[in-house]
C-alpha cells in the first residue's frame, strides 16, 4: 500500500534523542496494544539499544486482553525490558510505571542520583493523556512547535524522578507491509494518507480469519464459508445502506464504517497481531526491502 505522510520532526527528534540518551537511565516505549509490532518506532531500537526498556501497552482496554497476555510474555523474556499494560482509565498508573523503572535502573534513586526517563510513542498512541494523568493536569503536546528545545520536555515525577517527552514520530519508510495497513486502521496515520477502502479489505481479511464472531455479532450477516473481504465489505455496506443510486454499493462509506468500528470497538477488544505473526512479517517485510534496496543500487544499463 502507497501510505505517504510527511515525516514531520522526525530528523529533529532522533537529533534530540541522540543528544538525550547518554544521560538516560530507562527508555518507556508507549505501544498500542492492538497492534504492539507495528507501533514500535524501529528507529527509536536503534537509538536506544543498550538502554533498559519498558514497554506500556496502551489502549489495551481496546485490545484482545489473551493476546496482551502473549504480546507482555513476549517483552518480559527479553533482556533488561519490562512490560506493562494500561488503559486511559487507569487514575494512578504512576506507581507501576515508577516501580517498574526502578526494577530495571535500580542503582538510581535519590536527589544526588534521580531516575532519568525517556518517553516515546507514535502519534496518537496515547502519550499526552498519558503525562495528563501523571502529572494531574494538561500538559501541551510536545513538537507542537518547531526547534529542538521545544522537542523535549522534562517533567518532574518525583524529586528523584524525571519523565523527558518527545514528540510523537512515525518513521519514513514502513518495511512491513502489514504494519502499514494496521497503523492506518488504528488511526496513527492521517486519513489523507491511505486508501480507507484498501485498508478496511486488509483488515477484514484478517477478522474473517482471526475474528469471525466478532464480525458476526456486529454485523449480524451470515456469510457463506470461505467469503472473501470484498464480499464481507459489500455486504456490510448493504447491510448498513451504504447505497448509490443504481443500487451500487458505497464502498468508501463500507471502508469508513469498518474502520471506526475497530477504532471504537464496536467490533469489541481486537489485536491485529501476534508476537508470532509480527515476526514472521518483519523477516518477510526485510527481505523484500534487502532486494528492493538491490535493484536501487543496480546500474540501469550496463557499459558491456
Ligand atoms: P498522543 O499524545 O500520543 O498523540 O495521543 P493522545 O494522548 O492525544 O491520545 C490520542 C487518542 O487516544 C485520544 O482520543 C485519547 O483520548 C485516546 N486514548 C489515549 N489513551 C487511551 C486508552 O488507554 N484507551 C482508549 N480507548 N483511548 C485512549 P481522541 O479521540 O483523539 O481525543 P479525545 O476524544 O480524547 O478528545
Amino acid at each position: 500500500m502507497a501510505i505517504q505522510w510527511f515525516p514531520g520532526h522526525m530528523h529533529l527528534t532522533k537529533k534530540a534523542i541522540q543528544e538525550r540518551i547518554k544521560a538516560i537511565d530507562v527508555v518507556i516505549e508507549l505501544l498500542d496494544a492492538r497492534l504492539p509490532g507495528s507501533s514500535a518506532n524501529p528507529m527509536l531500537a536503534e537509538l536506544t539499544s543498550g538502554k533498559p526498556g519498558l514497554k506500556v501497552l496502551n489502549k489495551q482496554d481496546l485490545a484482545d486482553p489473551a493476546r496482551s497476555a502473549l504480546w507482555l510474555a513476549h517483552y518480559n523474556a527479553l533482556p533488561a525490558t519490562r512490560a506493562m499494560a494500561l488503559d486511559a482509565s487507569e487514575t494512578t498508573p504512576a506507581r507501576r510505571l515508577i516501580s517498574a523503572c526502578h526494577e530495571l535502573a535500580p542503582g538510581r534513586s535519590g536527589m544526588a542520583k534521580p531516575m532519568r526517563v525517556l518517553i516515546c510513542g507514535i502519534p496518537n498512541v496515547g502519550k499526552s493523556t498519558l503525562i495528563n494523568t501523571l502529572t494531574g493536569k494538561r500538559v501541551a503536546k510536545t513538537g507542537d512547535e518547531a526547534g529542538i528545545t521545544k522537542l523535549e520536555q522534562r517533567i518532574v515525577l518525583a524529586d528523584d524522578f524525571y519523565l523527558y517527552d518527545t514528540p510523537g514520530v512515525l518513521w519514513p519508510r514502513i518495511i512491513v507491509a502489514r504494519s502499514g495497513y494496521n497503523l492506518a486502521a488504528s488511526g496513527a496515520i492521517g486519513r489523507n494518507a491511505f486508501n480507507e477502502e484498501e485498508v478496511a479489505l486488509e483488515l477484514l481479511g484478517y477478522l474473517i480469519r482471526h475474528y469471525p464472531g466478532a464480525l458476526a455479532s456486529r454485523y449480524g450477516i451470515e456469510m457463506p464459508p470461505g467469503a472473501t473481504d470484498e464480499q464481507m465489505l459489500g455486504a456490510i455496506g448493504r447491510q448498513r445502506g451504504a447505497v448509490l443510486s443504481g443500487g451500487r454499493i458505497n464502498l468508501q462509506k463500507a471502508a469508513e464504517i469498518v474502520i471506526h468500528d475497530l477504532r471504537t470497538a464496536n467490533l469489541g477488544r481486537i489485536t491485529l497481531e501476534t508476537p508470532g505473526e509480527f515476526a514472521a512479517w518483519r523477516t518477510e517485510g526485510e527481505k523484500v526491502d534487502a532486494e528492493r534496496q538491490l535493484k536501487k543500487k543496480k546500474p540501469l544499463c550496463s557499459t558491456q
